[in-house]
């Protein structure tokens, strides 16, 4: 960024000539959104659970695993470079120690596996959390009403060291216990996953905007009371450089910003104080807000997502998680639907 430099003074400084015709435009934009700069997350559900729409996300679908891959192979050809998936688990495959989260035959490595099968140079990118899987619908193991730190990070180890067995690149803990990074990389390396990526959930909020995805992998009324005591206050941004500079430290290779445009505050500045890669996003709230507006008339959907995206694009993120980032990619390449 150069220092500000004085622009001179109307008549003679005019800035509307640089806006006065798309070539011009174009030629000073400083912000390029490219298909490969998005990350498509995907919710997966099981053969046997209903494909039912998820009332609080218009638009987006739950995958079996053959689906999926139909739904990669169309993700790569528009030009996503990489999926982040999640998956829907019903009350009966729910327990309080989230012991799903360590099959290796669970819905996230059966996708893994159909995936890579099909598209082996596709990223693959896992969320490790215990909230798929508890029945208290809480990211950690939970006693007498607290959620137990370590304990959980030493779950989260065998998780992550699972997803990378399934063929995850990386592993991108969005659980926000302490010390959960450094351990899962000294397992990943134990197990000879030197080569796995560790996407940190760094700066994760502890936001109502997560309130339809909770809906999409089955949390909505199993979550006992609120994640305040390990995810993030929304008034707080000093804490957001405490939380990335630990995780730096603890050996993360992405840093991610979560939510998205809210807290884009916290994008910019994670960006501007440390060099690693920056993630945002994109969560489920900010698509129900978007997609709703649109519904309602507000705007069309297509120009006013492509512009959140650009906005997150511009204000420090290297890459963003979108539900709709193949929809996205398809008109940075094809222009948008008219
Ligand atoms: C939890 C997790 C959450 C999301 C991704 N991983 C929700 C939460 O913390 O309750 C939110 C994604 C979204 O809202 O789109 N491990």
């Amino acid at each position: 960024m150069p220092a500000y430099v004085f622009p001179g003074r109307f008549p003679s400084t005019r800035p509307r000539r640089l806006r006065s015709a798309p070539w011009i435009r174009d030629l000073v934009a400083e912000t390029a959104l490219r298909p490969q700069d998005l990350v498509l997350n995907l919710i997966l559900r099981d053969e046997t659970a209903a494909a039912g729409p998820i009332p609080a996300m218009p638009g987006i679908a739950r995958h079996t695993v053959d689906e999926v891959v139909t739904r990669a192979e169309i993700a790569w050809e528009a030009g996503i470079k990489a999926l982040a998936l999640f998956p829907f688990t019903g009350p009966d495959s729910r327990s309080p120690g989230g012991e799903a989260a360590l099959d290796a035959d669970n819905l996230m490595c059966r996708a893994a596996r159909g995936i890579k099968a099909s598209l082996p140079s596709i990223g693959l990118i896992a969320d490790v959390a215990l909230d798929p899987y508890t029945d208290h619908g809480h990211d950690g193991l939970l006693a007498d009403g607290e959620i137990l730190n370590d304990e959980t990070v030493a779950v989260l180890c065998d998780q992550a060291a699972l997803l990378a067995q399934a063929g995850f690149d990386t592993l991108a803990p969005s659980d926000m216990m302490d010390g959960r990074v450094g351990a899962i990389r000294r397992r990943l390396d134990d197990d000879g996953y030197t080569d796995r990526l560790i996407l940190s959930y760094a700066v994760k909020y502890a936001s109502r905007f997560y309130g339809p995805y909770r809906d999409a992998i089955g949390s909505r009324g199993v979550l006992l009371g609120d994640k305040a005591t390990y995810q993030m206050d929304p008034r707080n941004a000093d804490e957001a450089l405490k939380e990335a500079a630990l995780d730096c430290a603890e050996g993360a290779d992405i840093l991610m910003v979560k939510p998205g445009l809210p807290y884009l505050d916290r994008i910019a500045a994670v960006k501007a104080t440390f060099g690693l890669p920056v993630a945002a996003f994109q969560v489920s709230g900010e698509y129900a807000m978007l997609r709703c507006a649109a519904d309602q008339g507000a705007f069309a959907f297509a120009p006013a997502a492509l512009e959140a995206l650009i906005c997150l694009k511009r204000g420090g993120a290297d890459m963003i998680f979108s539900y709709y980032a193949d929809e996205a990619a398809r008109w940075l390449s094809d222009g948008l639907p008219s």
